[in-house]
């Protein structure tokens, strides 16, 4: 994998310039920030959707509440993106049992051999701020937090993207399988007409 410019917290990020930090009870603001910018995120989820909790809160403020719990009781992995201060994007990833709630789980499920070690969850980045390199980024960096945190197999369950139709940003939100190909993920198996498993090991 690539270097990627990472300061330490206290560097002075710099204007025009992408950096990630991890979501933390610090940098929590940040986030939420972004957050509510987009309105809650796909109406309020709040990136809950594939923790254990699911959207159990009932109500955009409850799926808040939830993720702040989380990210207090420090059992969240989420990198965020900056561009100076501005937090512009992220790539939530975690364990199986921290990610429970993929996608097409049942068909996940029905031929599963052997679970990953980590999980890539939800990519996003803000509306103005796409197709400048800010979810390869993020996907980047959170690959870089695996390999520190011991590495090992790492799934990604990303949409295809070639022979079909151009699709919205919005249908991408486990990203394109075309950015996980160039991260060196390889095609598993099909769970759904156009979602794949895409694996690949990270060394520590
Ligand atoms: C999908 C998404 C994360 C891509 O973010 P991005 O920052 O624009 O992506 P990048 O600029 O890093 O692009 C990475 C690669 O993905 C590809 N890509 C990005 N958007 C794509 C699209 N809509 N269709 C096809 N490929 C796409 C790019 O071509 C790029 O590959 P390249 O460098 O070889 O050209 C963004 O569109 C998004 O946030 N969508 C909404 C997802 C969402 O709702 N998430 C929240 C769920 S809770």
């Amino acid at each position: 994998m690539d270097a990627w410019a990472r300061p330490a917290v206290g560097d002075s990020p710099v204007p025009g310039q992408l950096t990630t930090r991890l979501l933390t009870a610090e940098t929590w603001p940040d986030f939420a920030a972004l957050v509510e910018t987009n309105h809650g995120v796909w109406g309020g989820c709040w990136c809950m959707g594939f923790h254990p909790e699911g959207f159990s809160a009932g109500s955009p403020e409850g799926n808040r509440a939830a993720k702040k719990s989380l990210v207090e009781r420090g059992i969240v992995h989420q990198v965020l993106v900056y561009e100076g201060d501005a937090c512009i994007g992220w790539c939530q990833f975690g364990s199986p049992a921290e990610l429970p709630n993929i996608k097409n789980v049942k068909a996940y499920e029905k031929d599963v051999t052997e679970l990953p070690a980590w999980r890539i969850g939800c990519i996003f980045t803000t509306g103005r701020q796409r197709g400048r390199g800010v979810a390869r980024a993020a996907v980047d960096a959170a690959l870089h937090e695996i390999a520190a945190a011991g590495g090992g197999i790492v799934e990604a369950y990303p949409e295809q993207v070639d022979g079909r139709a151009p699709q919205r940003g919005a249908y991408f939100h486990t990203g394109p399988e075309t950015l996980f190909a160039d991260l060196g993920f390889t095609r598993d198996r099909r769970i759904a007409k156009w979602r794949w498993v895409m694996r690949r090991t990270v060394v520590p």
